[in-house]
């Protein structure tokens, strides 16, 4: 009798530990993962950290971009239009499946959690249901994702491939959507993709969902696109979820993972400095921003340890019209094109601070790395190492307590063009970015500041961007805008090349 009640009573709790679409909330789970050439410790740490994060209650767990099967001898077939329809679950015909798909898909079923990995899928031409545009064997940088049963229930073809020469970006620009049992349906594309209007801002308004699935590999750039920086800032611009988990390797620049809610930022969110394979899991309101719990919030690391990450420097610098902070008070207004930026600031700059820093307004076109082109928009405060433009989006090898400087006043007026939903697209044309960088390579906290968006005469935003922690150490602070009509344009000069 009593061992029945007992039997009952964690019966119940089990099924109480998923989330259903009663709840407010659901729980994510994100890794960031030091991936390794061998293949088989991969699937072996993959299978534990999904049971980790189903022991930690977690409704979904989201791995980073490549992190699974690197190299060229494990590419794995998805015929989600074919067999897959017929047969969805590998685990229970592992006869029919690449080895690797029923491992994660036993891991998914056994641990009742709903998986989404990143691989490098093979496309053999012809194949049945699938479009190739000539007959030979293609491979894709592509999100699979798995249900509670072990089911392939979506695959996502990356569209932005950022070099990744051996791979093709996807024939048909398919968005990636998939709904769950606790009533959320997620959009998902994969790093790159989420500097472009297709899939990165096509996905949220396109689709009408509010939670991003995210697997990346980024590489870091200053003074506005670090990986924890934008992931952030995506958030809040698009006031979405965003469930981000990076690809660890500090040598090639590879870190940063995160949740985040909308306005109220990063639920839990890490930016390493040493090799970490680490998971992170938040409980995750489902209208974005809406925290009515307590949650961990970042967890920074040491900035000394931050010197080993490799982060590259931002190649449009140059073509900020800039001025040179300083110390003390100044107000003054710098334009770009019609890109309009009033600062008024107040810069303490003690004996101890070793960088300089420059206010920056950019109307252009620049490059990521040569392997794209991108509109960009932009009011900013940046630090640099020396007294010149090129100096900036560096920092010092070496990472000195007390170099960087703060802030009595430091606020923030951009007029900027209203974005245009774009009719066929369902996406907006230009999108802003909030963004912040501290010490940590971690953005500001949304209690650090204060920002607000007027619309001025239809055809003009206000930002209003205001820092409110006065002792915060910077490295930047702006408004950075995504303008995707000028994508493929040639980059505005003049740029740096940093060799890339
Ligand atoms: C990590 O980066 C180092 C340095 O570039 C490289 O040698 C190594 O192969 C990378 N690791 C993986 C798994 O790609
Ligand atoms: C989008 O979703 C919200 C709630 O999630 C709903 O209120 C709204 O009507 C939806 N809009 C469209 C165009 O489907
Ligand atoms: C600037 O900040 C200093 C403190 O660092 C303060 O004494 C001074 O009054 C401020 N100036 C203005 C104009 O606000
Ligand atoms: C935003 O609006 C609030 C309320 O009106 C105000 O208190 C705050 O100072 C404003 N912030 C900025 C940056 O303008």
């Amino acid at each position: 009798m009593q061992l029945t009640i007992l039997i009952l009573l964690s019966l119940t709790q089990y099924s109480m530990q998923k989330s259903t679409p009663e709840d407010s909330h659901y729980v994510a789970a994100v890794v960031e993962y030091e991936f390794s050439w061998d293949v088989q410790r991969n699937v072996h740490n993959y299978i534990e950290l999904i049971k980790d994060a189903s022991a930690q209650n977690a409704d979904v767990v989201v791995f980073p971009e490549l992190s699974l099967n690197p190299g060229e001898e494990y590419y794995i077939p998805i015929p989600i239009k074919s067999l897959l329809k017929e047969h969805p679950i590998p685990a229970v015909r592992p006869d029919l499946y690449h080895e690797i798909l029923v491992a994660i898909s036993t891991a998914a079923r056994e641990n009742d959690i709903y998986v989404v990995v990143n691989i490098q899928e093979i496309l053999n031409c012809p194949a049945p249901e699938e479009e190739c545009p000539e007959m030979k064997t293609y491979i894709f940088n592509a999100n699979v994702v798995f249900d509670r049963q072990g089911a392939v229930i979506d695959r996502y073809r990356k569209m932005n491939l950022f070099g990744e020469y051996t791979r093709t970006p996807a024939l048909k620009p398919e968005l990636g959507v998939f709904s769950t049992d606790f009533g959320v349906t997620f959009g998902h594309f994969i790093c790159f993709d989420l500097k472009f209007q297709v899939p990165g801002i096509q996905t949220p308004q396109k689709l009408n969902v509010t939670d991003i699935i995210f697997p990346a590999m980024w590489v870091s750039e200053l003074p506005y696109l670090t990986a924890v920086q934008i992931q952030e800032g995506y958030a809040i611009a698009m006031n979405v979820n965003l469930i981000a988990a990076g690809a660890n390797n500090i040598t090639e620049g590879g870190a940063g993972s995160g949740i985040y809610s909308g306005r109220a930022g990063a639920l839990i969110s890490i930016m390493p400095g040493v090799p970490t394979t680490r998971l992170l899991v938040a409980r995750v309101p489902k209208v974005p921003g809406q925290v009515t719990e307590p949650y961990s919030g970042p967890i920074p690391s040491d900035p000394s340890e931050l010197d080993n990450l490799l982060i590259n420097g931002d190649p449009s610098m140059a073509g900020h019209n800039s001025r040179l902070l300083v110390p003390g008070y100044q107000e003054f207004v710098l334009t770009s094109d019609d890109a309009i930026c009033s600062f008024k600031i107040n810069l303490t700059q003690s004996d101890s601070v070793l960088y300089k820093y420059r206010a920056g307004a950019l109307n252009g076109v620049r490059t990521y790395a040569g392997k794209a082109s991108g509109g960009v928009k932009i009011c900013g405060v940046f630090a640099c190492t020396g007294d010149t433009i090129d100096t900036c989006s560096k920092r010092f090898s070496k990472y000195t307590p007390n170099s960087l400087a703060t802030f009595d006043e430091l606020s923030i007026d951009a007029f900027v063009t209203t974005p245009k939903r774009n009719p066929e697209l369902q996406a907006d044309n230009i999108v802003y970015f909030p963004v912040s960088l501290q010490p940590t390579i971690l953005p500001l906290q949304p209690k650090d500041y204060s920002l607000n968006i007027t619309s001025l005469v239809g055809v003009l935003d206000l930002y209003s961007y205001k820092l409110l922690n006065h002792n915060a150490e910077l490295y930047s602070f702006g408004i950075f805008g995504r303008v995707f009509e000028r994508d493929g344009e040639t980059p505005t000069h003049p740029w740096v090349d940093f060799g890339l």
